[in-house]
């Protein structure tokens, strides 16, 4: 009976012990993401990106599918026409870029769309 009551103890200790240190902090497992669509400019925000993600196809140089996106009177015209934003979005009717990588990020993709949204300013 003594060694039972020994176990019992030394069991609640351990559980007591090992709780104690499990303990899931949401902010830790999966870090929220800002994502910043404030004064998202062609020139500081938009080109970037594009020219990370796209550019390499769509230079003036390759312009693979007759697809300029290199300047900023180019990229108007595809934010204009709605191709920009259903390509990168993969919606339906559009081929889906960029081609051969994943979709982009979800922060990129709102930041091209709240530039667009702001009527694709050269800024
Ligand atoms: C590896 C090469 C490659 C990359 C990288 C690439 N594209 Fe394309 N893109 C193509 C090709 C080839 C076409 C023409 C054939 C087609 O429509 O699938 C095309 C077509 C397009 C079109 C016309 C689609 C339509 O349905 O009207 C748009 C808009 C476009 N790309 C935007 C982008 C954007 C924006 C990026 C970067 C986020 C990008 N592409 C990255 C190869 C690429």
């Amino acid at each position: 009976m003594k060694r039972f009551a020994f176990f019992a103890v030394l069991l609640s200790l351990v559980l007591l012990v090992v709780n104690g240190c499990y303990y899931d902090v949401e902010e830790e497992l999966y870090p929220i993401q800002e994502c910043n669509t404030d004064n998202v400019t062609y020139s500081g925000i938009v080109a970037p990106i594009i020219q990370n993600n796209c550019l390499q196809c769509h230079s003036a140089a390759a312009s693979l599918g007759n697809v300029v996106l290199e300047g900023y009177d180019n990229l108007k015209g595809f934010a204009d026409s709605g191709r920009l934003l259903g390509a990168v979005k993969h919606q339906a009717g559009y081929s889906p870029m960029p081609q051969s990588a994943p979709q982009l990020g979800d922060c990129l993709i709102a930041r091209i769309e709240q530039w667009i949204d702001d009527g694709a300013p050269n800024n």
